[in-house]
């Protein structure tokens, strides 16, 4: 089983990734559960109707009764609403300070349990027990947050969990456009540290179908990226804006898209490579052939950049400049002095708009799905 340890600054938590990883929570976590006077299952419905006794199941080696509750499916479940009735549900169940979460499901179960652990009671402990490969990204770095109308994850705090572990074998039902969702942040996560890694993803045949014993050594590298970055800067004042990598564009295409077409890691992989062409103007950076070879690579994993042949660059930059990350109506970017080697910079209303015509150049003529 692979296990690595996230060190911040006044929390040190342990991430564990393998087959049976719940077999943990009667040995390592046994006395984290024995702590709680009250343990609670915050589970994404469709995760809990296909794998939730197995949780049960791990859980009940420990002797203790558990409580769940099953929240709506995937990014609906991040709503005030649901946030509310979760609170509810604890005070009316008699948690306390002293009382346990732990999430059962993909990033958006994990967000909102985080979120309900952050304040209840001014903050309680729980648990992340992951199910989508996405989720590596998400589960470790304490970002908690639900959305509000008027934007994604515009509610939220900083809340470091007690422990994440996933159990690869719920990977096995993952449908294709989620594998898709998360194996894209993957990517990201070896563009912005490492160019062997990225060659050795980009030239993986299995890359769309990938197997669960090379997830759980992949994912890992994954979230070392991510935990040292973490690890540096928590509040993302300097370094976590690496993390962003795809995301400026990323987010504005999810945005004009409705939030529901294409799944998060998809509109990723269209914003990385936008950062690939605007990256290729700047002094001395990516050659046009890292973003040639980056794109047939999408298209030929089942990606698509038809977004950026239906929508204008207006209807996007309207988007980008809403973004949290733009500051004083600049567009900051991060962007790749070459691969593995990531840096923020502001740029200019023409340079994204010359990309953005750029993109749909190199784009022209893909296949519509
Ligand atoms: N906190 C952070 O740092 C951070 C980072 C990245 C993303 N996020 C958040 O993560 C969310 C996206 O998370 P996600 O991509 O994991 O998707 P998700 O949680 O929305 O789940 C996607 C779909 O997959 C289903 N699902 C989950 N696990 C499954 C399994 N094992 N088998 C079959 N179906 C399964 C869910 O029911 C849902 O329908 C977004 O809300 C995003 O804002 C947070
Ligand atoms: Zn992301």
């Amino acid at each position: 089983m692979g296990k690595l340890t996230v060190e911040i600054k006044d929390h040190e938590y342990e991430v564990h990734i393998g087959r049976e990883a719940y077999s943990l929570f009667a040995t390592d976590y046994a006395a984290l559960l024995d702590s709680a006077d009250r343990i609670g299952i915050l589970a994404d419905e469709n995760v809990a109707e296909l794998h939730l006794p197995l949780l049960q199941e791990a859980l009940r080696k420990n002797g203790r009764d558990i409580l769940v509750k099953t929240v709506p499916a995937g990014e609906s479940c991040k709503s005030p609403a649901v946030y509310v009735e979760c609170q509810s549900f604890l005070l009316q169940n008699n948690f306390t300070r002293n009382s346990l979460l732990i999430a059962f499901g993909g990033g958006a179960c994990g967000d909102l349990t985080g979120f309900v652990a952050a304040t209840f009671m001014r903050g309680i402990r729980y648990v992340q027990c992951p199910t989508t490969i996405l989720a590596h990204d998400s589960a470790v770095g304490g970002k908690t947050a639900i959305n509000m109308p008027e934007g994604k994850n515009m509610v939220g705090s900083f809340h470091q969990p007690s422990g994440v572990i996933f159990q690869t074998e719920l990977f096995e039902t993952l449908p294709p456009r989620e594998i898709r969702s998360g194996m894209a942040e993957l990517l990201k996560h070896a563009f912005i540290s490492d160019k062997d890694w990225t060659d050795a993803l980009l030239s993986n045949p299995s890359f769309s179908k990938p197997s669960v014993e090379w997830l759980a050594t992949e994912l890992l590298k994954g979230i070392d990226v991510k935990a040292r970055i973490v690890a540096e800067d928590e509040f993302e004042h300097s370094t976590r804006k690496f993390l962003n990598f795809g995301h400026t564009f990323g987010h504005a295409v999810e945005a004009v898209c409705g939030f529901g077409g294409l799944s998060h890691g998809e509109c990723v992989m269209i914003g990385m490579a936008y950062s690939l062409i605007l990256s290729e103007e700047q002094d001395g950076s990516i050659d046009a052939e890292v973003t040639k070879r980056f794109i047939q690579f999408a298209l030929s994993n089942g990606y698509t950049f038809q977004p950026v042949h239906e929508h204008s660059f207006e209807q996007f930059l309207q988007y980008m400049e809403k973004d949290k990350k733009a500051s004083f109506g600049k567009l900051n970017f991060v962007l790749l002095n070459e691969v593995g080697k990531p840096y923020v910079t502001e740029v200019t209303r023409e340079h994204c708009e010359f990309a953005f015509d750029r993109l749909r150049e190199k784009t022209e003529g893909e296949p519509i799905r």
